[in-house]
């Protein structure tokens, strides 16, 4: 029996890296998915190539008339939405004399402000309609604890398990179930993005972070998008119904909490 079989999933920023990892992942466990995304064009891509079961929805997270325009285009072709992926996110790093209100307010309204609203749009569709359903917020390590260069992103991340708790602790009494992944290093274009902020902050080659960071998880390597499936297909399966509010690490070890 396939575990999310019947349901219908919306999952943000899933074009490509994580959020198209469990679009696949979730159509495997006969899942029917919205893979929404700013980038409209690979949007289409990716769900033409996981077939009939992924349509593809434009979606800027960061304004409130495209969230709710998404909420209601996924609803109207996929019947209704069980399951919320808030996937979507930007990474930026600076020294802390260097950062500007302008790229903390740009990675804000994307990774925290995106992050509450669409909660808010989808919790509203399943309370009219009754739906039992679930919502998995993207935290990460970098929300655990502070980072030098990572003072925006580590932050906008702490927002998330915080409002992970705050949401999951008041939808429960609808009967919707919030809770969050927290990856470590994962590789992909995101951490092509990275590691060239480190290559102009800390003088690094190109590729020389990337080494270090997949060096110093216990595991042994860097993450792929796929570690994460697993956890992603279980926090909306029907086993996980006891779980509210919580926050998991899937790192290869980098925190314990
Ligand atoms: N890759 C990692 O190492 C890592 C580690 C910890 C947490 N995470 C988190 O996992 C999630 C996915 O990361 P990823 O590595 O796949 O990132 P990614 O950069 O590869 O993908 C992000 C996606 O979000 C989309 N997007 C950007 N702005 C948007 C907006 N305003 N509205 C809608 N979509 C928008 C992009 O077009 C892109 O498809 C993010 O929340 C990220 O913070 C990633």
């Amino acid at each position: 029996m396939k575990r999310l079989a019947g349901k219908t999933a919306l999952i943000t920023g899933a074009a490509r890296g994580i959020g198209l990892a469990f679009a696949k992942a979730y159509v495997a466990e006969g899942a029917r998915v919205a893979i929404a995304d700013i980038n409209i064009d690979r949007a289409r891509e990716s769900a033409a190539a996981i077939g009939d079961a992924a349509i593809a929805v434009s979606m800027d997270v960061t304004d409130q008339a495209s969230i709710d325009a998404a909420v209601a285009e996924t609803a109207e072709r996929l019947g209704q939405i069980d399951i919320l992926i808030n996937n979507a996110a930007l990474f930026t790093a600076a020294p802390l004399v260097e950062i500007t209100r302008a790229d903390y307010q740009r990675v804000f309204d994307i990774n925290v402000a995106g992050t509450l609203f669409t909660m808010q749009a989808v919790a509203r569709h399943m309370i009219e309609r009754g739906i039992r359903g679930r919502i998995i917020n993207m935290a990460s390590q970098a929300g655990r604890r502070g980072e030098s260069l990572v003072a925006v992103y580590c932050a906008t991340k702490a927002a998330v398990i915080s409002l992970t708790q705050s949401a999951g602790l008041n939808l429960i009494a609808h009967g919707i179930n919030v809770n969050a992944i927290a990856p470590g290093v994962v590789d992909g274009e995101h951490w092509d993005g990275v590691d060239a902020f480190f290559a102009k902050y800390e003088g690094k080659a190109p590729g020389q972070k990337k080494k270090e960071v997949g060096e110093a998880v216990p595991y042994g390597r860097m993450g792929r998008a796929e570690d994460l499936t697993g956890m992603a297909i279980f926090l909306a399966s029907d086993e996980a119904e006891y779980i509210v509010a919580q926050t998991y690490n899937v790192d290869g070890g980098q925190w314990m909490s």
